[in-house]
Parts: C-alpha cells; sequence; structure tokens
C-alpha cells in the first residue's frame, strides 16, 4: 500500500504513468482511498501532539471529501483528539449567512466539526457576509492568519467540473491570492439542486487563490466517479494553464491526485494502454484503439490505412495480429455497425443475427429505473416509446419522490387554486382543502426562500411532479397509469443532496420492484458519476438488490443496459447499443422533457447530446441519423 502523505513528494513515475505530471494514485473505491488518509492524516496529527505541535489543515466542501470526514469522525469516536489541530477551508459563497443551509459553514459544522473536538477559535471558514468594501481587507487578513498559524501543512482539495480548485475559475492566476470571485455558469449549474433552482445560486464566492493553495506543505485532490474522468486527465496530464486550476499542481513539489477508478478511466494508461506499453489485444481493446485512430485522423473507420495505424501509435495492433488495416477495419466497422438498432427490445425472429438484444422471449418484461422523474425521460425517452411501441411490458419506476428539486413557486400557485376552488365552491365541504393550502402557504412563507422544506411541503412538491412524470410518460407511450411505479425510496425523504445515506429500506424496496415486475432486461443509469450522488446511491441500492435477487429464476435470464445521465458523457467505443431516432421522434422527446415544468435543471441539453452521438457515429463511417440514445451493457 503506497503511503499517500509521502508518495505527494515522489515525482518518478512509470513507463505506464508517464502522461501523468502530477502523481495520480488510483484507488478501487473512494472509501478505500478516504479510509487510507484518514488515517495518515490522524498519525499526523498524534505525532505533533506527542512535539507539542499544531497541524494546520486546508479543508473543502462538495460531496468529494464528505466520505474522508465521515473516517475523521469514525478516528475521533476511537481516541483521536483534534484540539491541536487549526483548520482553514477553501472558500464560502458570497452572500450566504452562517446558518443557510447551503453555506459551507453550515456544511463544515454539519459534516465535521460538530462532531469533533477541534476548539472553536481553531476554525476559520471565510465569512460569505462582509461588505463589499471590506472584502479586499478581510481576504487579506484570511491570507494573514494562515501565515500566522504556521502554514497550511496539508491541503484537500476536490475538483469542479471547470477544473477548479476552491473557487478559482477559468482564469485564475498562478500567484492568485484569497480574494472574491465571480462562478462560472457550469459552476452554478452544478449547484443548482442544492439550491433547489439556478436562480438561487449566488454569483459570487471568496476563495482561496491559486497562489494560497500552492503556498501548502502538501496537497492532496481527492476526485470521485465517472463525471470527473475527463477532467481529471485534462488536469494531469494536459499542458499547464490557467482555464484549469487544477493544473497549476503539476508545479507543486507535493501534490497528488487521488482517483477511484471511475475518474481514472480517461487517463492514457487505462484509456489508451497500448500508448503506455503492451497490451494484450482483445475485441473491446481493438474496437477502442480503432474507433480513437479514425477520431484523430478524421476518417472514416474503413478508410483507415496501414499508415495510420503506425503513425498514431496502433502499429503494434497490426503487427501483433499479423494483419492488413483493412480486415481490422472490416471487422471494428461491422461491431460498431451491429451497436445500432430500432428494436432495443429484440426483433422477433433474429435468433441468429448478431444484435444487442436477444429476439427471445419476443415480448419481454422492461423494467426502466429512474432516479429522479426525469431521469429516465433525459436519457432515453425515445428508446422507452419505441420499446411500448414494440409490444413490452414496459414498467418506468422512478426511484426517489424528486420533491427538492420542485420550485416554491409550483407549490404555492397549487395551494393557490386550491383556494381560489374552495372560494367558488363557496366553503361548502372544502374546509380541509382550504386549511390543507393555507397550510402549505404558511409553511412556504415560514421557511423562507432557501430554508428547508416542511413533510408536508415535500409531499406537495412531490406530488406535482409525480403529475408531471406520468405526462411526460404519456408523451412516450406510456398512457396506462399502472405502467409507472412511484417508489419514494426513504433515503431521499430525509436529506439533502450530497449528504444522502442508503439504508437497508432502501434496498428492500428495491427488492421487491424487482421481484415483482420478473424483468427481463432492466436499463438504469447512476453508474458512473460520483458515488454520492442521488443517481449514484439509486444505481447502489438497485446493485444491492440485484446482489440479493442471485438465485431468482428471472434473473438468470436479464440484461441490464445502463443509460447515461445529464452530467455524464459517453465514448463511443463504450456504447452496445445505439438507438436511432428520427427528427420527429427527438421533437417528441423534447415535448416529454418539457412537461418537467416545476423542476429547474439542465435536462434541455439532453437532446443535444443524442445528437452529438449520431454525428460521432456518423463520422465514423454509420449511416446518417438525426440522433442517437446511447446504452452500455453492463456485466
Ligand atoms: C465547489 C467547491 C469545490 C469543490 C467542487 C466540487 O465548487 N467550491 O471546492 O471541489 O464544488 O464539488 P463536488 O465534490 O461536490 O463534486
Amino acid at each position: 500500500m503506497t503511503d499517500i502523505l509521502e508518495a505527494t513528494g515522489q515525482k518518478q513515475l512509470t513507463q505506464q504513468e508517464r502522461f501523468e505530471k502530477t502523481r495520480t494514485l488510483v484507488f478501487t473505491e473512494s472509501s478505500e482511498a478516504c479510509r487510507q488518509l484518514a488515517k495518515e492524516v490522524a498519525d499526523l496529527i498524534e505525532k505533533r501532539r506527542k512535539e507539542n505541535r499544531k497541524v494546520v489543515l486546508g479543508l473543502a466542501t462538495g460531496s468529494t471529501p464528505v466520505p474522508f470526514y465521515r473516517q475523521l469522525v469514525r478516528l475521533h469516536k476511537k481516541g483521536l483528539s483534534f484540539s491541536n489541530v487549526i483548520t482553514f477551508n477553501l472558500d464560502e459563497y458570497y452572500g450566504l449567512t452562517q446558518d443557510h443551509p447551503e453555506s459551507y459553514y453550515r456544511f463544515m459544522h454539519d459534516q465535521l466539526f460538530d462532531h469533533i473536538d477541534i476548539p472553536k477559535e481553531n476554525i476559520n471558514i471565510p465569512d460569505g457576509t462582509v461588505s463589499l468594501d471590506e472584502v479586499y481587507d478581510y481576504c487579506h487578513g484570511y491570507e494573514r492568519a494562515i501565515v500566522e498559524a504556521g502554514g497550511l501543512d496539508l491541503q484537500i482539495l476536490g475538483i469542479g467540473r471547470t477544473g477548479h480548485i476552491g473557487f478559482n475559475e477559468p482564469g485564475s492566476a498562478v500567484d492568485s491570492p484569497t480574494r472574491m470571485i465571480t462562478l462560472d455558469r457550469v459552476t452554478r449549474a452544478d449547484a443548482a439542486a442544492d439550491f433547489l433552482g439556478i436562480a438561487n445560486v449566488p454569483r459570487s464566492a471568496i476563495t482561496m487563490g491559486v497562489g494560497t493553495i500552492m503556498k501548502a506543505d502538501r496537497i492532496v485532490l481527492m476526485a470521485w466517479g465517472g463525471n470527473k474522468a475527463s477532467i481529471v486527465r485534462d488536469a494531469v496530464e494536459g499542458p499547464v494553464t490557467d482555464q484549469i486550476s487544477a493544473s497549476f499542481l503539476q508545479q507543486h513539489e507535493k501534490a497528488i491526485f487521488l482517483v477511484d477508478s471511475a475518474a481514472a478511466t480517461r487517463l492514457t494508461r487505462f484509456q489508451y494502454p497500448w500508448l503506455v506499453g503492451s497490451v494484450n489485444w482483445t475485441a473491446p481493446m481493438i474496437k477502442r484503439a480503432v474507433i480513437r485512430l479514425a477520431e484523430e485522423v478524421g476518417s472514416p473507420i474503413l478508410k483507415l490505412t496501414d499508415e495510420d495505424y503506425n503513425e498514431h501509435g496502433v502499429g503494434e495492433l497490426l503487427a501483433s495480429t499479423n494483419t492488413e488495416a483493412y480486415h481490422v477495419n472490416i471487422d471494428v466497422f461491422n461491431e460498431v455497425q451491429h451497436t445500432i438498432t430500432g428494436w432495443p427490445g429484440g426483433k422477433k425472429d433474429t435468433e441468429n443475427e448478431p444484435r444487442p438484444e436477444r429476439a427471445k422471449p419476443v415480448q419481454k418484461n422492461v423494467l426502466v429505473l429512474c432516479p429522479e422523474p426525469s431521469d429516465a425521460i433525459v436519457g432515453m425517452a425515445g428508446t422507452i416509446d419505441r420499446l411500448v411501441e414494440q409490444g413490452h411490458n414496459v414498467r418506468l419506476v422512478v426511484q426517489t419522490s424528486g420533491n427538492l428539486r420542485v420550485r416554491d413557486v409550483s407549490a404555492r400557485n397549487f395551494a393557490g387554486v386550491i383556494l381560489e376552488m374552495a372560494v367558488l365552491a363557496q366553503g361548502k365541504g372544502w374546509e380541509n382543502q382550504r386549511q390543507y393550502a393555507d397550510s402549505i402557504l404558511e409553511e412556504l412563507e415560514e421557511k423562507g426562500e432557501f430554508g428547508i422544506d416542511s413533510a408536508l411541503v415535500r409531499r406537495l412538491k412531490g406530488l406535482i411532479l409525480r403529475g408531471e412524470a406520468r405526462d411526460a410518460g404519456d408523451v412516450c407511450g406510456l398512457e396506462d397509469s399502472d405502467r409507472i411505479s412511484f417508489l419514494d425510496l426513504p433515503f431521499y425523504e430525509t436529506g439533502r443532496y450530497r449528504r444522502f445515506r442508503l439504508s437497508e429500506e432502501d434496498i428492500e424496496v428495491m427488492k421487491k420492484i424487482l421481484n415483482e415486475v420478473k424483468p427481463h432486461s432492466i436499463f438504469a443509469t447512476g453508474h458512473v458519476g460520483d458515488p454520492s450522488s442521488m443517481q449514484a446511491l439509486c444505481f447502489r441500492a438497485f446493485f444491492e438488490a440485484w446482489e440479493d435477487c442471485k438465485d431468482q429464476a428471472w434473473r438468470k435470464d436479464c440484461y441490464v443496459w445502463l443509460y447515461r445521465g445529464k452530467d455524464s458523457d459517453v465514448s463511443t467505443h463504450e456504447i452496445d447499443m445505439a438507438v436511432p431516432m428520427s427528427p420527429d421522434q427527438l421533437e417528441q422527446k423534447r415535448e416529454a422533457i418539457r412537461k418537467f415544468q416545476s423542476i429547474t435543471g439542465d435536462e434541455f441539453d439532453s437532446p443535444f447530446d443524442n445528437q452529438q452521438i449520431a454525428k460521432e457515429y456518423d463520422k465514423l463511417g454509420m449511416a446518417e441519423y438525426e440522433a442517437i440514445e446511447a446504452f452500455e451493457r453492463w456485466t
């Protein structure tokens, strides 16, 4: 086991890692990395205590460090004291008071400080409420306080989708100090769910600068989940640029990236292993190499030449299989071609054809798992429509109520309508409804713009979203209401984003639905992405239930297809089933997505992603479609 803190100082890389300019350690699971790091930090704290010295930690927020904080809390319960620890947090949203549910002050206390014995005066978090004319001096003071504490021994970082560390958005200079910064659109969109709508996300923040971070003695950046894979590669292997502030860590003497296997997938050693050593040329590897080659050369697969292979580092593929480009091209072309199907539930009487789905049984029980009500519509509305049309028993199962994403205004409007109806009915028999509507309005008023919704309000918001999901399902052919089930998984009902925890109860609910539907195919999402994201937890609940069902007869003959959510892209070589859409079908999908009026998010980008995939297929030499919904087969 590599010692993480020790490894921050080591630059020697193996041949495999030669594209990585910042040392990167890959762990199978984030929990494993966090357990080890927490142990090492605990050892450092203990060692310093014996020497009568303090430890100064720079801390980060977001879902990434949460498992690390849980480990620290666990170690505290076993006796570790934080009395000699001083902390400085990276950042805070500007304008949020400490008690705002999304303030980083509140986050840090909920996740860590309230559960350990760190002296209050040792905690430093930028204050988001200092007045504009004081911000400059305040930031200066924050820098000074770090210096006076002896400088940061260890800075913990996450990474945002724009490559930011802290809130150092693109354009931040390598020597930038603690300061006020305007948040990038992507960053605000990522925080939209937490704030119940992008409009509520603050526009600016106070953040330690890149320069402040770079002065730390050691830096550990953590990244989990497939949605971080591209930015991790850019930061670790790409050029140092102020457009990706995490890339500056390449210039730090003792910086390290800790990633889980999903976040590592785009690093050269995993994505294109033939570029860093010899590989065993399996069929999936050949497919990946040829698709990459075609994309790099900008040529359809069938036009790739022996020279193209040689000049782009894949000559070994031809040599080791003792064949010519022509033959490899045809094999891969056919393989990609066979992923395309208008029959996502299998086509009758085609047993002997290479198709993604089995021909039999002709009529399948298809279970579509949808973490939040809009996810499956965004990911696979066109495919749902085809499955229904082709006579399969499709059941759309919405795992959580999604009520946290519903805007207040929708709940308020609903209550308003009830009150008007009560007036029209002149009160007769409408007393209960009136009371209900009044309570909703009162409770909304009480919690204010950012407060936490009461159970009553959450319930109403969930019901509003159910209606929208039914409307959207209707557009995709799921008119029959018993084709849609709402599970309202318990873990979601008591939590907030980035803080959910699964329980046994969630898994039981999933098990029940699996055994009820007895599916021949399951469509699921959340397999990539941050492991603590809502979608990932829903996938985990499914996975655990699936494992528990391994002796059930239906499981022996069940395919699981994975669709991509709105925040994770798919590489062409990963696609096992590509369901094409005509312009009309794409328009229908847009219409289905538009039914989700009460929520905010980037749902509307999805048809664009579907068009992108179609373009990529077209460039490889496949038929030209308007759009494609893509699936991976889970094995
Ligand atoms: C915010 C924080 C960063 C954090 C990033 C990623 O922008 N200011 O410090 O790294 O979010 O968050 P998450 O870990 O939830 O992906």
